[in-house]
C-alpha cells in the first residue's frame, strides 16, 4: 500500500519544549489512522505541520509524496484540514460559508452552487443551508466544517478532535460519515485524546505521547504486540465419571510448566467451567500449548484468546496519568 503520509525524524521544538522528538510515522492511503495521546502530546502540532501551516525544526513529511516544506501548494490541494475550533464568523449562513470557502480554494464559480449542495447533503445539513453558522448546534458545527474541508476534493483529510463535545448520537453519526467518506476513496488521519471514540472507526492507530510515537500501525497488529501478555479460555469436555473439577485442576498442572504460562486459574464453578491461561508466548507458542494438552488426554473443546481491548492498552502504553482529563 502506498504511504499517504510519512514522516522522517520529524522533530518540533517550541523554545526548550520538544513538542516533537523523531517521529516516524506512515499512514497508508485508504486509511482511518486514529491519532492518539493526552493532552499536550503533539497531535496538533503534527497536524499543524503535515497542513504546512507550522514548519519543522528537524526531519521531513511527506504528504501524498510531496515534501511538506519544499512542495506546500501541492500539499495543500491533496489535503484538507479540520482544526480543533470552529472559529467566528459573523452574520454568515451555512451556504454563504461554504461559498466563502469555496471561492479561497478556487472552486471554479460554475462548480460552487452544485459542490455545495451536494455537500450540504453529504454531512446532512440541507436544511440549514439559510441558518446562521454560530447559530448551529455543536454537532451541526462539526458537519459544516468537515463539508468545507471536502470542497477542494482533497485526498487526505486531517480532522483535529472532531469527535470532541459531541453527544453519543453525534459521534455515531461523524463515525458513518468518516466510513462513507473512506468509501469515497479518502484517507483520514484524526486525533483524539479519547481512546474509545475512535476505537471502532479506524482502520490504523497511533499513540502519542509528550513528542514520541508510541506505536503505529493497524489496529490488530497494536493490539498484538502491544500486549504483554494474552490470556486463553479452555474449555473440556464435561466428563461426568471424572468430575470437572478433577479434570480441570490435572488440565491446569499439565500446562504450568510451560515457560510461557505465568499463571494458570482452574475455575469449575463458572458457567461454563473453564480454565484461564495467563501466556506470554507468540501465536506458534500458543499451538503448542495446545499441542501439549491434547498429547496429555485432556479432552479441549474450546480454546481462545480473550483479545484484551483498545482501552486498556492506551491506559498501558502512556501510563495511568497520562489518561487525565478532557480539554
Ligand atoms: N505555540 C506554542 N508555543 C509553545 N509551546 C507550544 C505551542 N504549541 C504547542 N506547544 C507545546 O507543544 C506540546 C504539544 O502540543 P500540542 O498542541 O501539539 O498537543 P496536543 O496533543 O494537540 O494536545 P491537546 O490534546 O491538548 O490538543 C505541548 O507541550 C505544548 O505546550
Ligand atoms: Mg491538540
Amino acid at each position: 500500500m502506498t504511504a499517504i503520509v510519512e514522516t522522517r525524524d520529524l522533530t518540533r521544538r517550541y523554545g526548550k519544549t520538544l513538542a516533537l522528538n523523531h517521529l516516524n510515522l506512515s499512514i497508508p492511503q485508504g486509511a482511518i489512522y486514529g491519532f492518539i495521546g493526552p493532552n499536550g502530546a503533539g497531535k496538533t502540532t503534527t497536524m499543524r505541520i503535515l497542513t504546512t501551516l507550522l514548519a519543522p525544526s528537524d526531519g521531513e513529511a511527506r504528504v501524498a509524496g510531496h515534501s511538506v516544506q519544499r512542495e506546500r501548494a501541492a500539499v495543500r490541494r491533496a489535503v484538507g484540514f479540520m482544526p480543533d475550533f470552529f472559529g467566528v464568523y459573523d452574520r454568515m449562513t451555512a451556504q454563504e460559508y461554504l461559498e466563502f470557502f469555496a471561492a479561497a480554494y478556487d472552486v471554479p464559480v460554475k462548480r460552487r452552487a452544485g459542490l455545495i449542495g451536494d455537500l450540504l447533503a453529504l454531512v446532512e445539513l440541507s436544511h440549514k443551508r439559510d441558518a446562521d453558522v454560530m447559530g448551529l448546534s455543536r454537532g451541526m458545527k462539526q458537519r459544516l466544517s468537515l463539508a468545507r474541508t471536502l470542497l477542494h476534493d482533497p485526498v487526505l483529510l486531517i480532522l483535529d478532535e472532531p469527535a470532541s463535545g459531541l453527544d453519543p448520537r453525534a459521534r455515531v453519526e461523524l463515525r458513518e460519515l468518516l466510513k462513507e467518506l473512506r468509501v469515497m476513496g479518502k484517507t483520514i488521519m484524526i486525533s483524539s485524546h479519547i481512546l474509545t471514540e475512535l476505537a471502532e472507526m479506524c482502520t490504523h492507530i497511533g499513540i502519542i505521547e509528550r513528542g514520541n510515537l508510541l506505536a503505529s500501525g493497524d489496529v490488530a497488529t497494536i493490539m498484538r504486540e502491544m500486549q504483554p501478555h494474552r490470556v486463553f479460555e479452555v474449555r473440556l469436555l464435561d466428563e461426568t465419571e471424572a468430575g470437572m473439577a478433577d479434570v480441570l485442576a490435572a488440565a491446569a498442572e499439565l500446562v504450568r510448566g510451560n515457560p510461557h504460562v505465568i499463571d494458570v486459574r482452574a475455575l469449575p464453578e463458572d458457567d461454563p467451567p473453564h480454565l484461564q491461561i495467563d501466556f506470554d508466548g507468540d501465536d506458534r507458542a500458543a499451538n503448542e500449548l495446545l499441542a501439549s494438552l491434547l498429547a496429555g488426554g485432556v479432552r479441549v473443546t474450546h480454546f481462545a484468546g480473550q483479545a484484551s481491548n483498545l482501552e486498556e492498552i492506551f491506559l498501558r502504553v502512556t501510563g495511568d496519568s497520562a489518561y487525565g482529563g478532557a480539554s
